[in-house]
């Protein structure tokens, strides 16, 4: 049986900064209560004529080269967002996919919110286990700031833009494989976090300007309440499932939405300081680029080596929840 390796990482993060300051400025709030309440001092926004795609190819161009994989053999391309290019079709993989030179592979989006990396990690999973694919190029982009409502005090100051990448590849050694991935979801709490409009179940009757615009939308505490509750449950019963202790996890990489979510999970599982991944104050929430985002973070840092375990844990709109055991596996 083959197995699945997270052989490499790459991630983008547009230039162009937005502080606390520069947002206090736009809507009724303040540097301190940001900061205090979500751990973000600034977030990244791309330009006006940056894609989605464009972020993810550059992020994917990162995780082709650090793989040492010739891009000839990446058989199928699977990006998840909230924000593609277009509303539709189509979709943001195929247009990453013939922007790097891939040809005509599988190529395809979901849509999982937040947790969107997690459930294309266990695509790819399952793709490779199945034999039916062996290089997956993986990648989460999000350009929020096209559907971010920067008049709503309530969900301006969380979100950013980027992109992460990662390429998942057969291999028959064990020991290099991805543990396993949780996958969940409940669409009972689907009014917690959506974009109401522009979509077949809008309430609106035609798609006009007004009506086809797709800012997010958020019940925020309540969100935050499940959020704990469900990213807790979900990272025990992964790590009592694999008979897996919590000191044995050398870097938790959860979703970066807000650190008193993180630091309550942590605090949960008694995780060190020092094994908790933490961007969410440089880059804010960037959806299903987060988890990407952050391990190319430490990847760059230099502090992922190679055979170390990530456990990596997310939660987003759906509502939807994952949770993954991924040592890191690369080949050179
Ligand atoms: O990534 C997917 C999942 N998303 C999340 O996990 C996000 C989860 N939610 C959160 O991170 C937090 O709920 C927020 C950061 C969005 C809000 O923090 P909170 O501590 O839950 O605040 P709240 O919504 O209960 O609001 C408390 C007060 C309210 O004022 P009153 O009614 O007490 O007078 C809000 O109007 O804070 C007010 N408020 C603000 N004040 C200053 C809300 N947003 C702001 C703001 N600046 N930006």
């Amino acid at each position: 049986m083959a197995y699945a390796a997270f052989r490499s990482i790459g991630a983008y993060a547009p230039a162009n900064i937005l502080t606390n300051e520069d947002l206090s400025i736009m809507v009724n709030t303040t540097d301190e209560w940001i900061t205090k309440r979500t751990g973000i001092k600034e977030r990244r926004i791309a330009q006006k004529d940056e894609t989605t795609s464009d972020m993810g190819v550059e992020a994917a161009k990162k995780a082709i080269e650090r793989s040492g994989i010739a891009k000839e053999d990446i058989d199928m391309v699977v990006c998840a967002t909230i924000s593609p290019d277009y509303f539709c079709m189509p979709s943001t993989a195929t247009i990453i996919s013939t922007k790097l030179g891939l040809g005509n592979v599988t190529a395809f989006d979901i849509s999982a919110a937040c947790t969107g990396f997690v459930y294309i990690l266990s695509i790819a999973k399952a793709f490779i286990e199945s034999g039916m694919k062996k290089n997956v190029l993986i990648i989460g982009a999000e350009k929020l700031s096209a559907i971010t409502d920067y008049s709503d005090r309530g969900t301006c100051i969380l979100f950013g833009d980027g992109a992460g990448a990662a390429i998942i590849s057969a291999t028959d050694n064990k020991d290099e494989a991805i543990i396993d991935v949780h996958t969940g979801a409940d669409g009972a709490y689907a009014d917690l976090l959506m974009t109401p409009n522009g979509g077949s179940g809008s309430v609106h009757d035609s798609l006009d300007q007004e009506a086809s615009s797709c800012f997010m939308q958020m019940k925020g505490n309540e969100t935050f309440k499940v959020a704990v509750r469900t990213l807790t449950k979900d990272v025990v019963e992964i790590l009592k499932e694999n008979d897996i202790e919590s000191e044995s996890i050398k870097h938790f990489v959860p979703h970066q939405a807000n650190y008193r979510i993180i630091k309550a999970v942590g605090d949960a599982l008694k995780l060190k300081e020092e094994q908790v991944v933490l961007t969410v104050a440089k880059y804010g929430n960037t959806s299903g680029a987060s988890i990407p985002m952050a391990i190319n973070d430490i990847y760059e840092q230099g502090t992922l080596k190679s055979g170390e375990l990530m456990l990596l844990d997310a939660f987003g709109g759906g509502l939807t929840w994952g949770s993954a055991l991924v040592p890191f596996s690369p080949l050179k």
